[in-house]
């Protein structure tokens, strides 16, 4: 069967702006679009570049969006595709800057990786000038059983988190890096929690959840769930942000803006059953926070919306209060 490929194309050096070129192709049994785009490169366009490597979905190189959706190539087979669009459309992926045809600057998503200190940290890491050596001296390997234990390994189920082969297709997906750039984005983000519960890791402080609270981090993630559909091994991005998120309240690692938004709505919750929303935004950014929000809440006031001065207990207050109080005990 021949089928059609609809392949992003930019030269800086020569375009003056970006394109589509198609190609026809013959099928195979099997074929993978990234078949189909060495078969392209090496019989009919050599000057179109991509990036891969391992073609097996373990080093993450061939990442790039499939009629619209970020996906490894080397794992995308074209007849699915073909049956659903009746074409292969090629683009690079989103958020990153491109440098030619399918192949994005990364640098900028690495540097992001290297801010949450990717490694395990030694007890100079952390301050302790004691031994100055790595945090796993010999004798210290981590054992199986602790290893299966891990809070790091279990979070959706067989897909863990250190499974990740930082491929970009959670960043290229994001909606909190879409709307802003600064934002660490989900892989960085699983990778920080990843460490965090490492038991072999020496930061006992919690140095790495204040970094990861600092501005355009962990509270700043949409919670758009789109870094858990789009993740081509199964692993779940935002729900290690979730856990992120506990580990710092729980550790009081409560400075930014967004700990200080949940801790409120939680009490609001807690006290009366509603949202006091002015009480919120007050705890939330201060006086300043809620002054900078007057003009969205003058517009929500013009479409009617207007919070209570003073929130009424709503019927049935009290299975609240005994849900919170379950709550409470499980965390002890
Ligand atoms: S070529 Fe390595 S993941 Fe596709």
């Amino acid at each position: 069967m021949e089928f059609k490929v609809e392949v992003y194309r930019f030269n800086p050096e020569f375009d003056d702006k970006p394109y589509y070129k198609d190609y026809v192709l013959e099928d195979f049994p099997g074929m993978t679009v990234l078949n189909a785009l060495i078969n392209i490169k090496s019989e009919i366009d050599g000057t179109l570049s991509f990036r891969r490597s391992c073609r097996s979905a373990i080093c993450g190189s061939c990442a790039m969006k499939i009629n619209g959706i970020s996906k490894l190539a080397c794992k995308t087979q074209v007849n699915p595709e073909i049956e659903k669009f009746g074409i292969i459309k090629i683009d690079p992926l989103s958020n990153m800057p491109i440098i030619r045809d399918l192949v994005v600057e990364q640098e900028g998503f690495f540097d992001k990786i290297k801010e949450i200190q990717p490694y395990l940290m030694g007890k100079s890491d952390v301050g302790e000038h004691v031994d100055d050596f790595h945090a796993l001296k010999e004798g210290e390997k981590i054992t199986q059983p602790v290893f299966y234990k891990s809070e790091f390994r279990n979070l959706t189920g067989n897909n863990d988190t250190p499974n990740c082969i930082l491929c970009e297709c959670c960043y290229s997906e994001c909606g909190g890096v879409a709307g802003n750039k600064d934002y660490l984005g989900p892989a960085a983000l699983a990778k920080l929690y990843r460490y965090s519960e490492d038991p072999r890791d020496n930061d006992k402080n919690g140095s790495r959840l204040v970094n990861g609270s600092k501005p355009n981090r962990m509270w700043d993630c949409v919670h758009c769930q789109a870094c858990e559909e789009f993740c081509p091994k199964g692993i779940s991005p935002v729900k290690s942000i979730v856990k992120l998120h506990e580990k710092a309240i729980k550790n009081s690692i409560n400075f930014s803006n967004g700990a200080k938004h949940i801790i409120s709505i939680a009490k609001s919750i807690g006290e009366t059953g509603g949202l006091d929303e002015i009480k919120v935004a007050l705890d939330t950014g201060g006086i300043t926070g809620l002054i900078n929000d007057l003009p969205m809440a003058f517009g929500a006031g013009l479409k009617g919306k207007i919070p209570p001065i003073r929130l009424k207990l709503i019927k049935d207050m009290e299975d609240i209060r005994l849900a919170y109080k379950i709550l409470d005990l499980e965390e002890k």
